[in-house]
């Protein structure tokens, strides 16, 4: 069986009123439906949000010790956080796929994200194409599958 998650960072629950010039109309409770609805077979998709970087931290922790694979929007924390790529290197160290998310394209935009710090220890890097970079960071995990 394969597993999942989606996981994603600051902000990201204000999907749909914040920026939507940027970052689309569809609520984060409508992306989650959407993605956790589009399991295959008998994969399982859990999305899931948090403010928190010691959580998200936490969670790439959990998807190394359940052997899931991770879409990751690590949202501002691409940015700066050496905690956050430290832990997604032990995804792709332990050979799970991590694939970083972006809605918008981050090399478009400000200065401040035109670096990534989590690119350089992801599977591969899917940006700019709204809400459809989940699913085809979906796509990506399942053809290396
Ligand atoms: C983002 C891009 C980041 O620069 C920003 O801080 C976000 C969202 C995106 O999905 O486009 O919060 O990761």
């Amino acid at each position: 069986m394969t597993s999942i998650l989606v996981l994603n960072g600051p902000n990201l629950n204000r999907l749909g009123s914040r920026e939507p010039d940027v970052y689309g109309s569809t609520t984060f409770p409508e992306l989650v439906t959407e993605l956790e609805g589009s399991s295959q077979g008998s994969e399982t998709i859990v999305v899931r949000q948090t403010n928190s970087e010691s959580e998200l931290i936490e969670w790439l922790h959990e998807a190394v010790d359940t052997g899931s694979h991770v879409v990751l929007n690590p949202a501002a924390f691409t940015h700066y956080s050496y905690a956050l790529r430290d832990a997604a290197a032990l995804v792709s160290k332990a050979g799970l796929s991590l694939v970083e998310v972006h809605i918008s394209n981050p090399h478009a935009r400000e200065e401040f994200r035109h670096t990534s710090v989590i690119s350089g220890v992801a599977t591969g890097v899917i940006a700019g194409f709204g809400i459809d970079s989940y699913r085809l960071a979906l796509a990506a995990i399942r053809s290396r599958l």
